[in-house]
């Protein structure tokens, strides 16, 4: 099947050349072919050009375009998406005077999500969360994601890795499944994170690796959650099985988790509100990519991620939801990249960049997504009529798309 779009405004981060990621300066570069046509065929971007230039492609189908943008599919590469319930009630706690630590000092945030999940049955779990991943499928994500930690027991991990996997299967779209684990500790290990650490080395880690449940390893390393030498430990364990590291740091405290993540080579390091000279020392001359949750930011009213400090260091830098029902209840890529430009002091070019192609290699998808590059997936966005792709950002909170297409597919 042949889908012809013609007469499109802009065609907006196509490259030639295969890129992994793009870093310092480069981020400030989007490239674009205005006027522009674009062929699928089946699953996979076939070819495009410019108008002037149309050949005879005999497509079985042709779309006009006039004055929309055409993109790549946001690439969401921190989420939490599968979880039970909501924590509505500690969002109104919170308005009134609780901080989000003393909430969890409580029993609340994380192991109250636990608590719920647990008593969820794989089934209603499956359908809560479909209905947020077809919502974002909608907003325009076309790879992701998501992570388990809400389970906190080997049989509720489990239970959120299989889901993840039946997403997977059942959309289409890359869903890359990480186990987390280590994200709280449960109530029985109180003051010994160590004890639990073991226990997930020794009983849960090996399953989920049998079961090939996760690609990746992640920990929540921060103060009251998981030290720098847990973290240490995890990782190399779950290296041991194959799993690369995307973890959690220095989210509320700088405590070396970034440069612990550098250690074990991770694939990412995620959140990153709280950043020293030595962080950002640390990643260059690395392959781990840095990633910003500005939404996490807006929600908990915590500092921005610094992202001029590290693009201006040379650094690549990816944009991602944290879509998750305690720090992020939005799964939204848009209204992140808004936040970039808003928040952060990024431009829309290094803001699309963060949250498409250097979005894929967070996920490890540069080679298949991220970009509107031949033989890539056929994973796209349309824009409404608009003026500039900068529209995006500007006009905040509103949706400015179209229709989205995933494996050539629309998606409805
Ligand atoms: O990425 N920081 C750790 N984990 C999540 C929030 C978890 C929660 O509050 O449920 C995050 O912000
Ligand atoms: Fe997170």
């Amino acid at each position: 099947m042949k889908l012809l779009f013609t007469n499109i405004k802009e065609l907006v981060q196509v490259r030639e050349k295969p890129v992994e990621k793009v870093s310092g300066e480069e981020m400030k570069i989007l490239p674009c072919l205005s006027n522009a046509w674009l062929l699928t065929r089946d699953d996979e971007i076939f070819d495009y050009g410019q108008m002037k230039n149309l050949p005879d492609l005999k497509p079985d189908e042709t779309y006009d375009l006039s004055g929309k943008f055409v993109l790549p599919a946001w690439c969401d590469s921190h989420t939490h998406l599968v979880y039970a319930g909501n924590r509505e009630q500690e969002f109104v706690d919170r308005i009134n005077g609780l901080t989000y630590e003393e909430i969890a000092n409580r029993g609340g945030g994380i192991l109250n999500s636990a608590k719920t999940l647990q008593q969820t049955s794989e089934e209603e779990l499956y359908r809560q969360s479909s209905k947020r991943l077809e919502q974002v499928m909608q907003l325009g994500t076309g790879a992701i994601e998501i992570k388990s930690g809400y389970g906190l027991t080997k049989e509720a991990e489990l239970k959120m890795l299989r889901v993840i996997k039946k997403l997977r299967e059942h959309y289409g779209l890359p869903v890359k499944a990480t186990f987390l684990g280590a994200h709280a500790l449960p109530k029985e290990y109180k003051g010994n994170s160590e004890k639990y650490i073991d226990h997930v080395i020794r009983e849960v880690l090996p399953e989920v690796a049998n079961l090939e449940l996760a690609e990746y390893i992640d920990i929540f390393c921060e103060n009251g959650y998981f030290t720098i030498e847990d973290t240490d430990k995890l990782l190399k364990a779950a290296k041991s099985h194959g799993l690369v590291p995307k973890i959690h740091v220095n989210q509320f405290n700088a405590i070396g988790g970034v440069q612990a993540g550098v250690k074990n080579e991770a694939l990412s390091v995620d959140h990153l509100e709280i950043m020293r000279p030595e962080d950002l020392a640390i990643l260059k001359n690395s392959n781990t990519i840095p990633v910003a949750l500005p939404g996490c930011s807006l929600f908990l009213n915590i500092p921005y991620t610094p992202a001029r400090a590290i693009i201006d260091s040379g650094l690549p830098l990816a944009l991602a939801t944290d879509y998750n029902p305690g720090s992020a209840p939005s799964g939204n890529m848009n209204l992140v990249v808004s936040l970039a430009c808003i928040k952060m002091n990024m431009t829309p070019e290094e803001a699309i960049n963060a949250a498409t192609i250097n979005g894929a290699y967070a996920m490890g998808l540069s080679k298949t997504h991220g970009s509107i590059s031949k033989g890539k997936k056929a994973n796209f966005i349309i824009t409404e009529e608009i003026s500039s792709y900068a529209h995006l950002p500007y006009s905040f909170g509103n949706s400015e798309i179209n229709s989205v297409y995933i494996n050539g597919k629309l998606v409805n």
